[in-house]
């Protein structure tokens, strides 16, 4: 029996919790720091640890006596979180520091994708203030400009016009608001098209893709409004066809793999590639991430019926290749809830009701900035529920999650209304 450390607490984390406690050869989940979701969840503790403290999470690992940990979130990895516990000789998913930086910086990015042929959109990288200003005077609009490293997804401005270009290079550069990760930035043609999240489990150039899903990157209807960590997600993505599919992997996925391995990183793990469907159906790489989405772990956990250690640890054991996933063939949508203001400044400490009666078979509520106090379960972050639910059909797994965001209440509780209207609308069509 196996004893597994999952480190971060948001709503990614629950969901691997939950789906790894269900396996027969675990016999205990520790999750570092976790939440409220966690803390109330069978076989799961959590553990007041922080997934930035390695030194720690070593210890834990020790006195715990874990026999696998599993990384959420990105900090830790690109912080070289693998490396440390490859050193200490305890097993580890997640990449190690050199191919994290897929991640961990997007000049690095963009070179790799360059070196390798690997579409994306053509970009400059500047350190220099006045260099970036003359270049954005320059270049069509809308652009892009993105500062170099993590900056929790708030990196990132679409400039419609060269006031909005001059202020974020200002803002990034000069003002340096987003610290260390703010010494460079690039800017990047704008493409348009349709997002798509095509999320892997990667070993070298082995890889199995996971099912396909989509999130809603901006807070409000229609996906209009500020750039969030993910309002809400579902799969499979009817945007990916088998077509597509095959295109992604042939264009991206295996030359990225293949690149690494080239460069003496070889990559194991969730490698996450955010991608632009460009108008001629094109796949264009935006950014790659080093681990699971959130929240597109949400509804693709959902829909996994094989066992996720077996999975991690086919992938740590060379055997990936041989491994088959079987999934649910049902859609999954989850709905973000979020707190007051986010993703600006936003309240905590508000009491959530209606949390028990909502979970069954079909409707599953993970929590993200969660917080149990006492018999209480109080807000403690911007994304702070994901509803999930399973449907025969994608509105159906729609009307069922929002059935359950309606029953579920607290002081100034936001959600978007319209969680897969592109791929209910696309179904409907055909
Ligand atoms: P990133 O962190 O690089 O994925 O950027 C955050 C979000 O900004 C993406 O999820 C896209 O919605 C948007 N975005 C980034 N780069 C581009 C681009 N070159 N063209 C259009 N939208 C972009
Ligand atoms: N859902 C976007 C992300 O995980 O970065």
């Amino acid at each position: 029996m196996m004893r597994i450390l999952i480190i971060g607490g948001g709503g990614r984390e629950h969901a691997l919790a939950w789906k790894i406690a269900t396996s027969r050869s675990v016999e205990r989940v520790f999750v570092a720091p976790g939440n409220a979701g966690t803390a109330t969840e069978p076989k799961v503790e959590n553990l007041s640890v922080s997934p930035s403290d390695i030194d720690a999470l070593i210890d834990a690992v020790k006195k715990n006596r874990v026999d696998l940990t599993i990384v959420g979130p990105e900090a830790p990895l690109v912080a070289g979180i693998v490396d440390r516990f490859m050193q200490a000789g305890l097993p580890c998913f997640g990449p190690q520091q050199g191919p994290a930086q897929l991640e961990g910086s997007k000049r690095f990015t963009k070179a790799f994708l360059d070196r390798h042929q690997i579409p994306t959109a053509r970009w400059q990288s500047f350190s220099d203030a006045n260099l970036a200003r003359a270049y954005a005077r320059s270049h069509p609009l809308p652009m892009v400009i993105k500062a170099d490293g993590l900056a929790a997804g708030k990196g990132v401005v679409i400039a419609q016009n060269y006031d909005q270009a001059f202020a974020a290079i200002q803002e990034i550069l000069v003002d340096q608001r987003f610290g260390n990760a703010g010494q460079t930035l690039v800017i990047e043609e704008f493409i348009a098209g349709e997002e798509v999240s095509f999320i892997c489990v990667a070993a070298g150039t082995a890889v199995l893709p996971l099912a396909t899903s989509q999130d809603h990157k901006a807070r409000e209807a229609g996906d209009q409004g500020p750039n969030t960590g993910g309002m809400g997600a579902y799969s499979p993505a009817p945007r990916v066809d088998s077509g597509l599919h095959k295109q992604i992997m042939q264009e991206v996925i295996h030359p990225t793999l293949q690149g690494l391995v080239e460069e003496g990183m070889p990559y194991l793990g969730f490698l996450y590639a955010g991608l632009m469907i460009d108008t001629h159906g094109q796949p264009k790489v935006l950014e790659y991430n080093c681990r699971f989405g959130d929240p597109e772990t949400q509804p693709i956990l959902m829909r996994l019926q094989s066992d996720l250690v077996e999975l991690c640890l086919a992938a740590l054991e060379g055997r990936l290749e041989s491994y088959a996933i079987k999934w649910d063939s049902r859609f999954a949508l989850g709905v973000v809830m979020v707190a007051e203001g986010y993703p600006g400044e936003y309240r905590r400490g508000d009491e959530i009701y209606g949390l028990a009666e909502v979970d069954s078979d079909e409707v599953k509520v993970f929590h993200a900035g969660t917080l149990q106090e006492g018999g209480r379960i109080l807000t403690d972050g911007g994304r702070v529920l994901c509803v999930t639910a399973l449907g025969e059909t994608l509105a159906q797994a729609q009307a069922s999650a929002y059935r359950a965001v309606d029953r579920i209440k607290w002081q100034g509780a936001g959600w978007r209304p319209d969680i897969g209207w592109r791929a209910v609308d696309r179904l409907k069509d055909n």
